[in-house]
């Protein structure tokens, strides 16, 4: 098939749209990143500084990169050399592909624990244990040895086999199916956390901001967050909105999925911080604060081991439906731009992406390196180059057919245009550059 006859995929409906592309933004980021930044961050005042960021700019960045996607329908790096043939534009496109391979580097790894938490709970190996044998388990199950490899290997073939699928058989149904059940088990998290001893002084450090606390670090990780946790700033939003259709808004597309996604990582915090503080357990304890604290939650719990299987069972999944979104970006590239075959693109990726994922696995200090390099450097210079290119070059008639509801701009178009012209970009660039020291206030 050539280029021009490949026919591309379309979500089916709006609920389609808008659960894929939560399922891409609700995942590890929101169930293991967020808890464990916001713990060694100070608590309530980066949850605080976070929704700010989310509003102001990840709001605008994702519309931004829904329109880039559905304007050009193509793969993010085509994308610009479609709307902005013979500049250097394209050049966002590949950090975008580069970005998406290495948070799938460390990412699959991450993903690779919850299936080994899986096979743990479901063999009751965390019945009566301590916190601390609990924590052994954890650093063997992430240590280096061939374990994590494995698991890690073995996440990233499940990934493969929905992506070489497609994308309205994969995603999108896997979505429509998880994404409400897993909101249904949080829930019933909160209540059982709650009812802690001493889980009012996890509602005070998630809800009462201490902002002595915040530092330059603090509000760059919050930026980092938001660009994480909504998938923003490496294309893969971008990728998504190529699948959306003509008549659906993209605005509404945009406000449901950041909204899903933040009310979600509120939703977790709830669920983690009152035990943490019940428990006794340091919040800064770090990345491996989900890992270490849940199975001590299940512990607690009449009917525990029913919940720790399902819990770990729905974690593996959202981390599935993002790492699926991760590997579609590189994929579409491959398929579009290098005319392989979406089969062979599939596995090509996932092969080489992989054995970034078994130096991560091995290595704490390259997983380190990738996740912070990722989302705080790549991901807000992703976004701030998206929404300059659509403010500035894309022009305004494109952005307001593409904002067209009913014939007519939509209402939000006038905001949206300034907002994505000066307050975005000027924002992001002051974070990032005052964060990395090039500039200081
Ligand atoms: N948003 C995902 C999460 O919160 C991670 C992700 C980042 C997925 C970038 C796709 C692209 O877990």
């Amino acid at each position: 098939m050539s280029h021009k006859e490949h026919k591309r995929d379309v979500f089916s409906s709006k609920f389609g749209i808008v659960a894929a592309a939560a399922g891409s933004a609700i995942g590890l980021g929101n169930i293991w990143r967020f808890p464990y930044l916001t713990g060694e961050n100070g608590g309530a005042a980066f949850l605080f500084i976070y929704l700010f960021f989310v509003l102001a700019l990840g709001v605008p960045v994702m519309l931004s990169e829904f329109i880039i996607g559905r304007k050009s329908q193509a793969n993010f790096f085509g994308a610009f050399r479609k709307l902005a043939p013979g500049s250097g534009w394209p050049i966002i496109g590949i950090m975008g592909v580069a970005a998406a391979f290495m948070i799938l580097a460390f990412y699959s790894v991450v993903s690779g624990w919850t299936l080994e938490y899986i096979v743990a709970a479901a063999g009751n190996y965390f019945a009566d244990k301590s916190s601390e044998e609990i924590k052994v388990f954890y650093d063997t199950a992430t240590g280096q040895s061939w374990r994590p490899i494995f698991f890690m290997l073995a996440f990233m073939a499940i990934t493969a086999f929905i992506v070489k699928a497609g994308v309205q058989n994969g995603i999108e149904k896997a979505c429509k199916m998880m994404m409400p059940l897993l909101f249904v088990i949080v829930l019933v998290l909160i209540g059982k956390s709650l009812s802690l001893e001493g889980a009012s002084k996890g509602l005070k450090f998630l809800f009462q901001p201490d902002f002595s606390k915040v530092e330059g670090s603090t509000i760059l990780n919050a930026l980092g967050q938001a660009f994480f946790s909504l998938s923003l700033g490496m294309g893969a939003m971008a990728t998504y909105g190529s699948y959306i259709n003509k008549n659906e808004s993209l605005g509404q597309s945009a406000i449901y999925t950041s909204l899903a996604d933040t009310f979600f990582a509120v939703l977790v915090g709830l669920a983690i911080f009152p035990a943490v503080f019940a428990f006794g357990i340091e919040p800064s304890e770090g990345p491996g604060l989900v890992f270490v604290i849940f199975p001590g939650i299940f512990n607690q719990m009449v009917g525990g081991y029913f919940f720790a299987v399902i819990f770990f069972v729905l974690l593996a999944i959202t981390a599935l439906t993002s790492t699926i979104s991760l590997l579609e970006v590189v994929v579409l590239y491959f398929v579009e731009e290098l005319k392989m075959k979406r089969t062979v693109a599939t596995w090509v990726a996932a092969g080489s992406i992989s054995a970034l994922g078994v130096l991560c696995a091995i290595n704490s200090s390259i997983f380190g390196f990738f996740d912070s390099t990722s989302s705080n450097i790549l991901l807000p210079m992703g976004g701030l180059l998206t929404v300059i290119f659509v403010g500035w070059v894309l022009g305004k008639t494109v952005v307001r057919n593409e904002l067209e509801e009913d014939g007519r701009p939509a209402f939000y178009f006038r905001i949206f245009i300034p907002v994505i012209r000066f307050l975005a970009p000027l924002a992001i660039a002051i974070v990032f550059l005052n964060s990395i020291g090039l500039l200081k206030f």
